[in-house]
């Protein structure tokens, strides 16, 4: 099986400040990877690394066949590969979650109108929202908003997803309907790499599960195995969360 997304002793710096100190990891299709950590240990930055939100120093990235840290990178064709969801959705207020997920498409894609239409409203059916197609971000709740920003990522069918704590500013409830959309998302064959503090989810979900410390990957385990770390760190950052 070959690597959909490949890092090989990635360092990364802001400044003095060593935030990758050689991370390496492979990911393969269809896999769902787990990115877990205390705050700070480089988890975001590494998401941005792969891609090509930040540069790196030393080391590798390779994600759908682009060489993330090539000078010749054509950022534009790695980002039609790679979709991203933040915490933040960053939907358009003025326009509707249909006009929201039909922009990317119609702007990069050059789809034409009916066809992106037709796109948005199967993104969104995906999402379990095709009847708020015609709602303003204001007239949804924030798990919805989320949902809408997947909706909108998966409108560019990418080949990988990256998302970074999706979750975290929902309450559990509207967590739960939003980690179901992305249980869907992975049963469905999507490649994943995914930033998390829902350790049940990580577990029911993940392939592997990558817990970072101090800018290392310090175990990597299959998720099923989460509940029986090996190191004494990981044991005491899952601590009672299982
Ligand atoms: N653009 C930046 N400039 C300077 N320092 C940065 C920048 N981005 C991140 N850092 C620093 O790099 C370290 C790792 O940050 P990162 O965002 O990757 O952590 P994280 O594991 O995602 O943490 P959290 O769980 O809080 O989101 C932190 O100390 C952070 O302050
Ligand atoms: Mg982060």
């Amino acid at each position: 099986m070959s690597a959909v997304v490949k890092l090989s002793n990635v360092h990364k710096s802001f400044g003095s400040l060593q935030v990758l100190n050689g991370v390496s990891f492979d990911v393969n299709r269809g896999e769902v990877v787990a990115i877990i950590g205390q705050s700070g240990s480089g988890k975001s930055t590494a998401l941005r690394c792969i891609n090509a939100l930040e540069t790196i120093e030393q080391g590798s990235i390779e994600v759908c066949g682009h060489q993330i840290h090539s000078p010749a990178l054509d950022k534009r064709a790695l980002r039609l590969d790679v979709g991203i969801v933040f915490q933040s959705y960053n939907l358009f207020p003025h326009l509707t979650a249909e006009q929201n997920v039909m922009l990317a498409p119609t702007c990069v894609r050059k789809l034409g109108k009916k066809e992106a239409r037709d796109l948005a409203q199967d993104c969104l059916a995906r999402v379990g929202l095709a009847e708020k197609a015609g709602h303003y971000p204001e007239q949804l709740s924030g798990g919805q908003q989320q949902r809408v920003a997947i909706a909108r990522s998966l409108a560019m069918q990418p080949k990988v997803m990256l998302f970074d704590e999706v979750t975290s500013a929902l309450d559990p409830q509207l967590t739960g309907e939003v980690l179901k959309v992305m249980e869907d998302l992975a049963k469905g064959g999507m490649t994943m790499i995914l930033v998390t503090h829902e350790m049940g989810f990580a577990r029911k979900v993940a392939s592997n599960v990558i817990y970072m410390r101090n800018g290392k990957v310090w175990e990597t385990l299959p998720g099923h195995e989460l509940n029986n770390p090996q190191t004494a760190e990981l044991r005491e950052f899952i601590g009672h969360d299982l």
